[in-house]
């Protein structure tokens, strides 16, 4: 059983209803789930295993809910050392070389603060996969095998 803390990212609420299914899912597995829509640096210290969730807007921007998250680490720079975290980066190909901005920012930067990649990120093009629910499914099941083993 693990504590997973979902830090989710959304403009449209595409992300948000991802990171709802989501959380239902580890749930009926028997795992412990949060789902944070306006997340501290505090919420990220006291994560036992992180989850960002996240959409791209504007240019490769990070939604404006999980934004203050990403400038408040930046700023503090508050060492994750080997805290397990996964990203499933939502985008659409249509936006050329910001695809999935977001979620690789947020990749970079938990690396940058020395916490543990567990597999590696997901990107989900809306272009083409209208329901991330299908792509993320299979991406989830393998994520909670490395983070367990
Ligand atoms: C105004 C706007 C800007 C966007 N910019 C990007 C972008 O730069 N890169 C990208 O990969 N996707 C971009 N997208 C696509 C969204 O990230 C994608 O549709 C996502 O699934 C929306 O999730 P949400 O409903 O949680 O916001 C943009 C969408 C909108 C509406």
């Amino acid at each position: 059983m693990a504590h997973i803390s979902i830090f989710v990212g959304s403009v449209n609420g595409g992300a948000e209803r991802l990171s709802v299914d989501i959380a239902k899912q580890l749930d009926q597995a028997g795992h412990e789930s949060t789902v944070i829509m306006d997340a501290s640096v505090d919420d990220i210290k006291n994560a036992k295993n992180i989850l960002v969730i996240t959409s791209t807007t504007g240019q490769g921007d990070i939604p404006s809910n999980l934004a203050g998250l990403y400038f408040a680490l930046n700023s503090t720079f508050p060492m994750l050392t080997d805290k397990p975290f996964g990203i499933i980066a939502m985008g659409d190909r249509c936006y050329g070389d910001t695809f999935c901005g977001a979620g690789r920012s947020f990749d970079e930067l938990l690396r940058d603060l020395q916490a543990k990649p567990v597999g590696s990120r997901l990107e989900i093009d809306a272009s083409v996969d209208y329901d991330p629910l299908p792509v993320a499914q299979p991406w989830l099941n393998s994520w909670l095998n490395k983070l367990q083993a």
